[in-house]
This record gives structure tokens, C-alpha cells and sequence, in this order.
């Protein structure tokens, strides 16, 4: 899957213009991105990174990297996923960086969403639905998810975000109002984001292949 996230990463590519700030996610696929825009480094404002993962990555190729409430709304987002279903809404934070993938992907006037044909289902739920929780609300919040939900939630034990917050990944849904079911979790006291991306979806997504398939 690596080449088609490769192929995928370098499509995006087409989004970017010279002169814009860019927003980057964080992940493999996004990798590959990061590594192309390299070679656009001289043309572009810098770049908006969702992780501490992404950051090292651009500096290490000489991108700046800018803090969001410097630039205002930004015109480009390029993230991943782990989940997209037809109507490009997604599940994310396969890499615990949904809270900042999250506010970025708000800011962003265009979501570019690049992933390997693995990712795309009817669906979402088969990916354990990852939650970004507060510590001290772990339980409680776990147990919320079970009453209202009927999903499994596992703490992701030995993961604590770029936000020092703990991560439940949520087994066993079948998601299908992802926007209701994003409303109803962000209400639980104790819940830092949730990693499902309907409200606002990504509005382009590329598949990487030969050629890379635009959604
Ligand atoms: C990180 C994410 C990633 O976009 C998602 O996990 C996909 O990762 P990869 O490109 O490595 O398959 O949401 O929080």
C-alpha cells in the first residue's frame, strides 16, 4: 500500500499554489506528501502542521512551519484517513493527532483527503473509532460511549496526544449518521475531539493508483 499512498501524496500536489500556507496532517500517507512539497519549499508561506510528527518532518526538509492564529483561515488542508465512505466523510486519528487534524481541517477553505484504496468502505466503523479524551474522564467517558452508543471502547494504553490527552479507540460500530453520532460524542463531558470527520468532510479525496483516482 505504501506505493499507492506515495502516489496518493504527490497528487496532492496539483492543490498547492504558490504564495499559500498550507495545512498538513499527520500520518504515512501524509509522508509522502510532506516529502513532495519539499520541492516546492522556496514558492510556498509554510505550513500549518497538525502533529509534532509532521513538524519534525517539514523542518527537517527546511519548511516553516506556522502557528494557525497567525494566519487566519487557510486555503489548503492535506491530511489522510483511516476510513472514507461515499460521501467523503471520514474516521481519523489512527496516529492520536485528530484534535489538531481537526482544527485545521475547520480553518481550511479546501480539504484534500489522500489515502490507499484500503481505506474506502460503505460504511464507517470497521476502524475502531478513536476518541481523544481527557485523562482524569477516561471511565466516564467509556462508559458513556457504551450506553449511547453500544460500541466497545479500548484505551489506547501508552498513547498520550500532542495535547497530553489519553485516546479510547471504539470497536464494534456501524456508523450510519456520522454527523449525528460526531454531535452526540463532542457533548460527553470529557471528550477532547472524535475522530469522525462528517461535519466537515473532506471535499476532495485522491486515491492513489495509476492513475490516482479524484472523489
Ligand atoms: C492520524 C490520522 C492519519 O491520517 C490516519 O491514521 C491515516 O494514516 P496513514 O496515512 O499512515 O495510513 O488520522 O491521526
Amino acid at each position: 500500500m505504501s506505493e499507492a499512498k506515495r502516489l496518493a501524496g504527490e497528487k496532492a500536489m496539483d492543490w498547492v499554489e504558490d504564495d499559500m500556507v498550507v495545512g498538513v496532517g499527520t500520518g504515512s500517507t501524509v509522508a509522502h506528501f510532506i516529502d513532495a512539497l519539499a520541492g516546492m519549499k522556496d514558492r510556498i508561506a509554510g505550513a500549518v502542521s497538525s502533529s509534532e510528527q509532521s513538524t519534525q518532518r517539514l523542518r527537517g526538509h527546511g519548511i516553516e512551519v506556522l502557528d494557525l492564529n497567525a494566519c487566519g483561515p487557510i486555503p489548503l488542508y492535506v491530511d489522510g484517513a483511516d476510513e472514507c465512505d461515499p460521501g467523503r466523510r471520514l474516521i481519523k486519528g489512527g496516529g492520536a493527532a485528530l484534535t489538531r487534524e481537526k482544527i485545521i481541517a475547520e480553518a481550511a477553505r479546501t480539504f484534500v483527503c489522500i489515502i490507499d484504496p484500503s481505506k474506502e468502505v460503505e460504511v464507517l466503523g470497521r476502524f475502531p473509532l478513536p476518541i481523544e479524551v481527557v485523562p482524569m474522564a477516561r471511565s466516564l467517558v467509556g462508559r458513556e460511549i457504551v450506553a449511547l452508543t453500544g460500541g466497545q471502547p479500548v484505551w489506547r494504553q501508552g498513547t498520550v496526544t500532542d495535547n497530553g490527552n489519553w485516546v479510547l479507540d471504539v470497536h464494534g460500530l456501524s456508523i450510519s449518521d456520522p454527523v449525528a453520532l460526531e454531535q452526540l460524542l463532542n457533548q460527553v463531558p470529557g471528550v477532547v475531539s472524535v475522530g469522525l470527520f462528517a461535519r466537515r468532510p473532506a471535499d476532495v479525496v485522491i486515491v492513489g493508483g495509476t492513475p490516482p483516482r479524484i472523489r
